[in-house]
């Protein structure tokens, strides 16, 4: 299995300086304007493209939401767009592919709420299968990975394969892998999307979705639908993004390395009751799901060659009795008891509490970039306090 392109990574040059503003500012000024003031005989040639600089009312575009493109095509090797929220590129995903049929198959809940609620606006019925089914002309294989919440990977490169083999569509959800950790167009993605929220913007303070498409011409009609679907991003959270990137290079392979190690060290204590592993009691932990301790599968699948620049720090553990579930994420200290993920701040959430349809027993890890030793010796600690039924 080899990738499309030559391996790249993430640029902290591109992320300080790939977007250009205009005037003497070093950090742009937060601009709430919805309306700008018109020239005249204005030359509209290239609104609404990625380098456009003209700007006249803000559900088009404004200044550093545009900027912030530029920095998000630049580091995706592609054409990206901002919305309002993640499911709101989702339901614009949805009405720019116009899917016959949607393949997709667990993962996040609310991108199967988004595919309901876009169906409701249809006539005719837009059918869901299976990724394992057989698929045909005209699907849309709805692809993420790695997963939420188990952070398990997928072989974007077979999807790929089998959708394009009858002319349908790859869309990776790739919230949980944001660049540096793997780049879905190198393995055959037609449209990458991310929730924004997560790892783009850090800090658990902004809403925000992003699609990247191959071409600006895709990229343009994105643009079309955006303006008359009124989902862009507030232009306080396109100034908090923009802030967010300068950091990306740092906080994502940290978080990344943080969370491998804590993944495959929690994985070490799956022990017997009555043993245990660098203090953690044994019989507590039953299983770790990581991309990292995946087994090569039957094709030949090996997540570490699709994550290229690191795993994922978002997973899940599996815990033996589910008040152990329920008390975890308010036992710990550093981790915060929080849904979402993606942020500086290392959280913890009984997933049930979200998703209903969830393994009571199971509790989802964000690692933030924290120092991994105390995020370590708070789960530990944790665990024996649970344990003993404090
Ligand atoms: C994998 C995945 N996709 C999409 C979304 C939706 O993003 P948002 O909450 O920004 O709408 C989430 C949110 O948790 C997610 O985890």
């Amino acid at each position: 299995m080899s990738p499309q392109s030559p391996s790249s990574q993430l640029s902290g040059t591109q992320l300080v300086h790939g977007d250009h503003g205009p005037g003497s500012e070093v950090a742009p000024s937060i601009s709430v304007t919805t309306t700008f003031r018109a020239v005249p005989h204005r030359d509209l040639e290239g609104f609404g493209t990625l380098n456009s600089d003209q700007h006249i009312y803000s559900r088009y575009s404004q200044n550093v939401t545009s900027r912030v493109e530029q920095i998000l095509s630049k580091i995706n090797q592609g054409h990206a767009i901002t919305y309002a929220s993640g499911l709101a590129a989702a339901f614009s995903a949805l009405v720019h592919f116009k899917p016959k049929r949607i393949a997709i198959s667990g993962g996040y809940m609310g991108c199967h709420g988004t595919i309901s609620t876009y169906m409701k606006g249809k006539s005719d019925d837009t059918p869901i299968i299976s990724l394992e089914d057989e698929f045909q002309e005209g699907d849309l294989c709805w692809l993420e990975s790695p997963l939420n919440p188990t952070g398990e990977s997928r072989d974007i490169k077979y999807y790929a394969d089998k959708i394009h083999a009858v002319g349908g569509k790859l869309l990776v959800d790739s919230t949980f892998g944001p660049p540096p950790l793997q780049y879905p167009f190198k393995w055959g993605a037609d449209c990458i999307f991310h929730s924004g929220t997560k790892y783009f913007g850090g800090h658990s303070d902004l809403l925000c979705g992003i699609i990247i498409v191959r071409t600006e011409a895709e990229r343009m009609q994105l643009w079309h639908d955006r303006v008359y679907m009124g989902n862009m991003m507030g232009s306080l959270e396109s100034w908090l993004l923009l802030r967010s990137l300068r950091t990306m290079h740092l906080r994502i392979p940290r978080q990344s390395a943080s969370g491998t190690e804590i993944a495959q060290w929690l994985s070490r204590a799956i022990v017997p009751q009555g043993q245990e592993y660098d203090g953690i009691p044994g019989g507590v932990v039953t299983k770790v799901w990581h991309s990292s301790l995946q087994e090569t599968d039957a094709n030949g699948f090996n997540p570490a060659a699709q994550m290229e620049g690191g795993f994922n720090a978002c997973f899940s553990i599996l815990l033996s009795k589910k008040e152990y579930a329920e008390k975890l994420p308010h036992s710990l200290e550093y981790f915060v008891s929080a849904t979402s993920l993606g942020g500086v701040e290392s959280l913890a959430e009984q997933r049930i509490q979200a998703d209903p349809k969830e393994n009571p027993l199971l509790v989802r890890l964000s690692v933030g970039v924290e120092e991994v030793a105390d995020l370590k010796d708070d789960l530990r600690r944790a665990l024996v306090e649970i344990s003993r039924g404090n």
